[in-house]
């Protein structure tokens, strides 16, 4: 069975985004997000998705972006949703091809607050990034049914996994 996991970097106070950027830079969350999601069917709204064509020029290599979009978004390399369900589907169809059987939700916002609401994560990769930067993009408040796992602190940043009790 595949396990459906999110991937955030979120600020102590939540902010993950501004101007459809990262408001840091952190090149071992790089190294990190790379080793967690690597091989892995990745999930990830249409903004997100034109973000990372902004840094990279072309999507993210050796993993499979499923894009979720109202719209029919159509990319070369991308696969395309159009809800969050369908996107969840189209990956588990890719997962046996690829390690491990873990679907990767890469957000932005409106992804992860969508997952989190219709309760389909069971674990998350939350990189806390000690600052308290101004965004105009969030991580939603994790509940309760949030048990930490792992933390892993480093200068300025902790890797965090998490696991809901729920799902
Ligand atoms: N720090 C981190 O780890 C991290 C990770 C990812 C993103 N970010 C940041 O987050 C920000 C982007 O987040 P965002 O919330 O603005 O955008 P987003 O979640 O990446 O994408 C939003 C888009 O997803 C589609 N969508 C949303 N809800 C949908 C639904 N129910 N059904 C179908 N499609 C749906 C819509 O696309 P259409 O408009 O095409 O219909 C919507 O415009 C950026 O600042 C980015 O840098 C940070």
């Amino acid at each position: 069975m595949a396990i459906v996991s999110l991937i955030v970097a979120a600020a102590d106070n939540n902010v993950i985004g501004k101007d459809n950027k990262m408001p840091w830079h952190i090149p071992e969350d790089f190294k990190y997000f790379k080793k967690v999601t690597l091989g892995k069917p990745c999930i990830m709204g249409r903004k997100t998705f034109e973000s990372i064509l902004d840094m990279l020029g072309k999507p993210l290599p050796g993993r499979t972006s499923i894009v979720v979009s109202r719209r029919g978004y159509a990319h070369e390399g991308a696969k395309s949703a159009s809800s969050l369900e369908e996107a969840i589907e189209i990956a588990k169809k890719t997962v046996g091809q690829e390690t491990d059987g873990e679907i990767m939700i890469l957000g932005g916002a409106q992804i992860y607050a969508l997952a989190l609401e219709k309760e389909l994560v069971e674990r998350a990769y939350v990189t806390r990034v000690h600052q308290e930067p101004e965004g105009d993009a969030y991580f939603p408040e994790l509940g309760p049914e949030w048990q930490e796992i792992e933390r892993d602190p480093y200068d300025g940043f902790s890797f965090t996994v998490l696991e809901c009790a729920k799902t």
